[in-house]
């Protein structure tokens, strides 16, 4: 099953930096989405969330996403991604899903010692009021998260385990 690998997890759960250790294992290319949008529209996001708003860029996202079917790569997917649409059903239609989980409290532990004005989304927010954003809105999105094929906790998953599970899935 040559299908795509799709990692997805709210902002700052290091779906880019698992997603290279997965690709680099498996021998496989690594496709950043966010990176693949921002490459073709000039600009970084919070930009482009300044200029067009989140709508379009959900619209973009969507398109982004969407190109990527048939392709045997491991993609990290933005936090919002599958969150959208039917995004997440289009994810488990067309690839294999892994859900890189975490507890809002290590979310927010993550996300304080990383820029916050490079996510649009959490602009301006620090302290209690960051966490709670985190947590409301990852209780808004788990639904379609938990969808996924296969949930880990990064913590307590050796790669060796993640790569096992990604192959028991694919035969
Ligand atoms: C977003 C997450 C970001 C990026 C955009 C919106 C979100 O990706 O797609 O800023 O809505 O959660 P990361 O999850 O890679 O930060």
């Amino acid at each position: 099953m040559d299908k795509p690998i799709f990692l997805v997890g709210f902002m700052g759960s290091g779906k880019t930096t698992w997603g290279k250790k997965i690709a680099q294992v498996m021998q496989l290319p690594f496709i950043d989405l966010d990176h693949e949008i921002v490459l073709h529209i000039g600009m970084s996001i919070p930009e482009y969330f300044n200029l067009h708003g989140e709508l379009q860029f959900r619209e973009l996202e969507r398109e982004f996403l969407k190109k990527q079917s048939n392709k045997y790569a491991v993609i990290s997917t933005g936090g919002g991604t599958p969150c959208f649409y039917d995004n997440m059903k289009w994810i488990n239609n067309n690839g294999l899903s892994l859900y890189l989980y975490h507890t809002p409290k290590s979310l927010y532990a993550r996300l304080s010692q990383s820029d916050i004005n490079k996510r649009p989304i959490l602009k301006g927010l620090s302290g209690d009021e960051l966490f709670t954003f985190i947590s409301t809105k990852l209780q808004e999105r788990e639904k379609y998260y938990e969808q996924a094929h296969i949930k880990f906790a990064q913590i307590h998953t050796p790669i060796e385990e993640i790569i096992d599970l990604i192959e028991r899935h694919q035969t």
